[in-house]
């Protein structure tokens, strides 16, 4: 059995990698420390909840004693450190809770994890660590690290703390290096839910500056797949880039779910630019794809379509967001 400790497996992501991973591994006892910030939501792991080998516990990855009990009673070898302050217009209001979560928090884990010999420490990083592309290249892990928002800074910061830990102590860490995810339990704050949602209820799409900045769009499964590759045979002290090479401007992407749902594009309002705002992401994914052998399995014309349909037949999951009703479930389940 490989006991391992998931952080953050009650956001998008998390929830995901977790749902999946144990449809598939009988031999993987997932630990589960989730602090149910507003995007934690266990709602999203009811298909996980009554596994026998998944345990759900309540608390902060920057609670070193909660952390250190947790590695001596559940025996914890693994840690895929998911949890994360994670959006970039959040961080640009306020950055405290980015460097207390995403800097702070994982400094804990890779200190905890290397008392108890931890046989792999993954860190979850993202594309945005690399800064801004112009019309032309791509983001290797080549590509020095240059962040434009406080988000993104944290999460620099995070990867380095965890790289020093493999140089300096030889901590087996791996990081990865995401695009954007798309998918099923996607917080509606976020570009793709918050579209789909706000054009459901005939609300404005608010589209940032001239809407042409590009993201690199990847369905969430396939990013859980190559976690799942690179915990499983990736090399410590690497770096794996992963991305779907799906490059779309913003505005496309509103008008493509506009289109699917037969909504006018007079809801489409262009408001203030965000601040600092990063022009282009593109991921090169050669890597991951020749030494690991993965490569996507999700075309983004069929995946957005499954999502868009996914919130669609789940109203009530997102309506309880947009209410606040969540909370409720947590205080029913966790008698909080
Ligand atoms: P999310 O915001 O949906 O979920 C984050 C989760 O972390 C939530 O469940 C939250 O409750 C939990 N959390 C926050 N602070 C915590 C703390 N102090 N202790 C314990 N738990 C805490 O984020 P996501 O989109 O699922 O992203 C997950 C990870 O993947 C992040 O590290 C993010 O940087 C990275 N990433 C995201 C994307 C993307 O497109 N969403 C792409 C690449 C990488
Ligand atoms: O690239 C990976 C990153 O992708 C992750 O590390 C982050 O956690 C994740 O939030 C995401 O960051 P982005 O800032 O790219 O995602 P977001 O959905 O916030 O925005 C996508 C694009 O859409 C971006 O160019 C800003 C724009 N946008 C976003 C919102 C929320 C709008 O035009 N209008 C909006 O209302």
């Amino acid at each position: 059995m490989k006991n391992i400790l998931v952080t953050g497996g009650a956001g998008f992501i998390g929830s995901n990698f977790i749902n999946y991973i144990l449809s598939k591994h009988d031999d993987y006892n997932i630990v589960n420390l989730d602090k149910l910030t507003y995007a934690g939501n266990l709602e999203n792991l009811i298909p996980s909840q009554d596994e026998k080998n998944y345990e759900f516990i309540l608390g902060d990855i920057t609670n070193t004693e909660l952390v250190k009990y947790l590695f001596e009673k559940y025996e914890l070898q693994y840690v895929i450190n998911f949890a994360a302050e994670s959006h970039v217009d959040r961080s640009i209001i306020s950055s405290k809770e980015f460097v207390t979560t995403n800097v702070l928090g994982t400094n804990i884990l890779l200190d905890v994890a290397r008392k108890f010999n931890v046989k792999k420490f993954l860190q979850i990083s993202t594309d945005e660590v690399y800064g801004s592309l112009g019309r032309d290249g791509l983001f290797t892990e080549e590509t020095p690290l240059a962040p434009n928002s406080p988000y993104s800074s944290s999460k620099a910061s995070a990867d380095m703390l965890a790289i020093a830990n493999f140089k300096t102590y030889g901590l087996p860490v791996i990081i990865t290096r995401c695009s954007n995810n798309y998918g099923p339990y996607q917080f509606p704050e976020k570009l793709i839910p918050l579209i789909i949602i706000n054009s459901l209820n005939d609300k404005k799409l608010p589209v940032y500056g001239d809407g042409k900045n590009i993201r690199d769009w990847i369905y969430v499964l396939d990013h859980c797949r190559a976690i799942e590759m690179v915990f499983e045979s990736g090399t410590n002290g690497e770096t794996y880039n992963v991305g779907a090479s799906t490059e779309i401007e913003n505005i496309e992407i509103v008008k493509l779910i506009l289109k699917y749902l037969q909504k006018p594009e007079s809801l489409i309002e262009y408001v203030k630019d965000r601040l600092g705002h990063d022009r282009r992401y593109a991921i090169d994914s050669s890597k991951i794809q020749s030494e690991l052998g993965w490569s996507p399995n999700f075309s983004f014309e069929d995946a957005i379509i499954k999502t868009i349909d996914w919130y669609i037949s789940n109203k009530d999951w997102w309506n309880r967001i947009i209410n606040g009703e969540y909370m409720e479930y947590y205080k029913k389940q966790y008698k909080i």
